[in-house]
């Protein structure tokens, strides 16, 4: 399959090209900096152009999403339209723009704050939660599959986290990776695939 694979290169996007390549897909990347093809996607023209430059692709993969951790009581507005528009917005334009250019699926990112809970984590359980209801309400209209991929903790993020998850198990996102072609190469949709 042909693949546009967006945040490809990151922790979970590196590891998810790794596997897709290593499956014999053809894989094209994109992310702000150091892909095939630039793209922001917290701008809806960024989106446009990539999808112009690329072209029809079998698949859509994001592995990009950011939302600021603070404690709920230093959230400003912007922080928290930040995190809105950094996770969710930003993959939900993924999808509308891709109407017309992904034939076969949509694989999109959430976590596992999503369904547990922590401190300074109110974003991103909000964006999460979000991006989950989006895909199983989108799953019931769209003619493409749509799923997103919820893992817990990776272990090769977990030196960066210090002690916030402390008592979650780690999983290494190689196995976020098994997510993503469970959804591509699958033929399941609206489905939240908790990893870990
Ligand atoms: N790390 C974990 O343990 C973990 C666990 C569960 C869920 N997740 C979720 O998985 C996703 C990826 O996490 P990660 O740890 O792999 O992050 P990461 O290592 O920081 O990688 C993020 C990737 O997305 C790209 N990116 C960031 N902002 C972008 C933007 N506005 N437009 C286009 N590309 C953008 C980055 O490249 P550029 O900076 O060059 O754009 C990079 O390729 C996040 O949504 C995170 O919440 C992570």
């Amino acid at each position: 399959m042909r693949i546009l694979l967006v945040g490809a290169t990151g922790t979970l996007g590196g590891s998810v090209l790794e596997v897709l390549r290593g499956r014999g897909h053809d894989v094209v990347t994109a992310s702000r900096k150091g892909s095939d093809v630039p793209v922001d996607i917290t701008q809806a023209g960024s989106i446009q152009e990539m999808y112009e430059q690329v072209g029809t692709v079998d698949a859509l993969a994001s592995c990009a999403g950011s939302v600021p951790w603070l404690p709920f009581s230093e959230l400003s507005r912007q922080d928290v339209l930040d995190g809105i528009g950094g996770k969710v917005l930003s993959q939900v334009e993924l999808v509308r723009q891709g109407l017309a250019r992904v034939t076969g699926s949509f694989t999109l990112i959430t976590g596992v704050l999503a369904r547990d809970q922590l401190r300074t984590g109110t974003v991103a359980a909000l964006a999460n939660g979000a991006v989950e209801a989006f895909v199983r309400a989108a799953a019931i209209e769209l003619t493409q599959r749509i799923n997103a991929v919820s893992p817990t903790i990776f272990t090769e993020s977990a030196d960066h986290y210090g002690d916030l998850f402390a008592g979650f198990e780690p999983v290494p996102v190689r196995q976020a990776a098994g997510g993503y072609v469970r959804s591509i190469e699958g033929h399941q949709t609206g489905r939240i695939y908790e990893i870990g």
